[in-house]
């Protein structure tokens, strides 16, 4: 995984056919998406189930990009080692979910992927502190994480440009999550993010047998960003 702070679009596959991972990933791969987000809910820290490291497993060999695991789940760190045999290159945590976050991201790059930070809507931006040279990613969550297809919560904005003013010259990437459309995500690319995940903007509209509106829908999302 080389770094770079090109525009790149990461569905996530919250908002796919759960009957059809598979199928779904090579889609949205064909049709341009750079990395795939995969979203892990544990019904505690977030209001909502998703899926655990079996399914993370089983869906690997159909990633050839990026397998961005996004954990909503606390406690984190008993899970750490499992997401990271599944397969994931970038494995993130939410600063809230427990009292050592420190630790955690240690955990992550102990167990061979890259370590990603996020930042529940409410959480101050300076909780990075401390915490840059031991992170790959800084994700900015724009929505309240749980559910797809709600709307972007523009104060945000300004926190991600401070954390691009926070993050200098470091290999760190910025990530967006939820709420991202060719309206939203122009706001955030200018002021500083560079990975851009959005569910329900790529998936509505197109299916399996159907993926071209997958493609339009991410090329509309690139194309306002540029
Ligand atoms: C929200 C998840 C997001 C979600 C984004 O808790 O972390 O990744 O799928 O969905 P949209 O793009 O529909 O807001
Ligand atoms: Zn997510």
């Amino acid at each position: 995984m080389s770094f770079d702070r090109a525009i790149k679009i990461a569905p996530s596959i919250l908002s796919a056919d759960f009957a059809n991972f598979g199928q779904e990933i090579e889609a949205v791969e064909a049709e341009d998406a750079d990395w795939i987000h995969v979203d892990v809910m544990d019904g505690h820290f977030v209001p909502n189930i998703t899926f655990g490291p079996a399914t993370c497993a089983a869906i690997r060999p159909h990633i050839k990009t990026v397998m961005d695991v996004h954990l909503m789940i606390a406690p984190v760190d008993p899970y750490i080692e499992a997401f990271a045999e599944a397969g994931a290159d970038v494995i993130t945590a939410h600063v809230e979910a427990g009292p050592h976050i420190h630790r955690t991201l240690q955990a992550i790059r102990g167990a061979g992927a890259k370590a990603g930070l996020a930042l529940n809507p409410g959480t101050q931006v300076e909780s990075v502190d401390y915490l840059l040279d031991m992170v790959d990613l800084v994700c900015v969550m724009t929505v309240n994480p749980g559910f797809g297809g709600q709307k972007f919560i523009h104060s945000q904005v300004e926190k991600v440009r401070k954390l691009r003013a926070m993050i200098g010259d470091r290999p760190i990437h910025i990530e967006i999550d939820g709420g991202v459309t060719p309206e939203t995500a122009p706001l955030v690319a200018e002021a500083g993010a560079d990975v851009l995940v959005a569910g329900s903007a790529v998936f509505k509209g197109g299916s399996v047998a159907n993926p071209a509106p997958y493609g339009e829908n991410i090329r509309a999302i690139r194309a306002a960003c540029s």
